[in-house]
C-alpha cells in the first residue's frame, strides 16, 4: 500500500525536485500539496507548485496557505533559488490552486483519513503548525512528520541555523511538542546530497521528457554552495521525500531536538542532542548518513518515468 503523505512546501528549486520525486514514486500516495511562502514570497511558491503539478501532468490538489512566519517578519531567500524561485526557468502556467486553505485542508484530510496521514514539510513549518495546534486532537492521525529542517551543527542562513528552521521556529516547536515522531533531513545530510554538473550530465541522458530535462535546467542553476566548498550545491527537499520511498539508503539516529526561540544569534536553531547529553526524552529521529550515489540513481529513475 502507497504511504499517504501530504507535501508543505515552497518551492524552490530543490522542493521542485521534491515534488516531481513524490509525484513519480508509487510507494507514496500525495494527498495534497501545500504552500508557504519561504524561498520566495507565497505569490510565487505557489505559482511554482501549480506549474510544476501540471508540467507532471498530476491531478494532486494544490493549495495556498501561510504567506508569513506564526511571528515576525518574512524573509526569502533569492540568492539560492533565483527571484522567482526556480532559478529564472519559465515554465508553463500551471491550472488555479485548489480552494481551501493549507491548514483547513489538512486539518480536513486528517479528520477524515481512515489510516493514518505522513506530513512532510520540505518549507517553513507554518502550514503544518497551524494546522495541528488549532486541533490538537487529531495528532493521532498524524503517522509522522518528516521534515528538511534544521542542524546540528552550523546553519545555512545564519551562523547557528538552517532556512526553514529559522523561517518560523515557533512552528517548527509546535511540530515537536505534538507527540508524533519528527524525521529531520538536516544540513549535514543534505551536505552529502551533493548536485555536481556531472550528476546534471548524467541524469539529462535518462530521457527526453519534459520533467526530468526541466529539472535539470533548474538545478545547473543552483550556485555552488561556498559552505561546503564549491563542488555543487546540496540537495535538501528530496532527501525528506527520498527516506520514504528508500529508507535503507539512509542511516539515523533517535535525539532529542528543542529549537532555540530566542531573540539572540542563535534564534532558529535545532538543538540537536545527537549524544544524549541533556537527558530529555528522545522526540525526534536524525538522518545522519544518505548513500549519494543511491539516491541520485533514484532521483534519475524517477524523474525518467515523468512526462
Ligand atoms: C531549505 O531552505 C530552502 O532554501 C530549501 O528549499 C530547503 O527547504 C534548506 O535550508
Ligand atoms: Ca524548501
Amino acid at each position: 500500500m502507497p504511504i499517504p503523505i501530504i507535501v508543505d512546501c515552497d518551492p524552490g528549486t530543490d522542493d521542485a525536485v521534491a515534488l516531481m520525486l513524490a509525484l513519480a514514486s508509487p510507494e507514496l500516495s500525495v494527498l495534497a500539496i501545500t504552500v508557504a511562502g519561504g524561498n520566495v514570497g507565497l505569490d510565487l511558491t505557489l505559482s511554482n507548485a501549480l506549474a510544476l503539478v501540471a508540467l507532471a501532468e498530476s491531478q494532486v490538489p494544490v493549495h495556498a496557505g501561510a504567506d508569513r512566519p506564526l511571528l515576525g517578519r518574512f524573509v526569502s531567500e533569492p540568492r539560492v533559488h533565483g527571484a522567482d524561485g526556480l532559478g529564472g526557468i519559465i515554465l508553463p502556467a500551471g491550472g488555479p490552486p485548489t480552494p481551501g486553505l493549507a491548514a483547513d485542508v489538512i486539518r480536513r484530510i486528517l479528520r477524515d483519513a481512515a489510516e493514518s496521514v505522513t506530513l512532510v514539510g520540505i518549507g517553513p513549518a507554518t502550514n503544518l503548525a497551524l494546522a495541528l495546534t488549532t486541533e490538537p486532537a487529531l495528532a493521532p492521525k498524524v503517522e509522522r512528520i518528516v521534515l528538511m529542517s534544521g542542524a546540528w551543527a552550523e546553519g545555512n542562513v545564519t551562523p547557528a541555523a538552517e532556512f526553514n528552521a529559522w523561517s518560523d521556529p515557533e512552528a517548527l516547536e509546535i511540530l515537536l511538542d505534538t507527540g508524533r515522531p519528527v524525521v529531520f533531513a538536516t544540513l549535514e545530510l543534505t551536505a552529502q546530497a551533493i548536485v555536481t554538473p556531472a550528476r546534471i550530465a548524467a541524469w539529462r541522458g535518462l530521457g527526453n521528457g519534459r520533467c526530468l530535462q526541466v529539472i535539470c535546467d533548474i538545478q545547473a542553476t543552483v550556485p555552488p554552495s561556498r559552505r561546503l566548498g564549491g563542488a555543487g550545491a546540496p540537495l535538501h527537499d528530496p532527501c525528506a521525500i527520498a527516506w520514504l520511498i528508500r529508507p535503507d539508503l539512509f542511516t539515523t539516529r533517535a535525539c532529542s531536538v528543542r529549537m532555540d526561540l530566542g531573540p539572540g544569534p542563535g534564534r532558529g536553531r535545532t538543538l540537536i542532542d545527537r549524544w544524549g547529553r541533556t537527558g530529555d526524552p528522545v522526540n525526534a529521529m536524525v538522518l545522519e548518513t544518505v548513500d549519494a550515489d543511491g539516491f541520485f540513481n533514484l532521483l534519475g529513475q524517477r524523474l525518467a518515468l515523468l512526462p
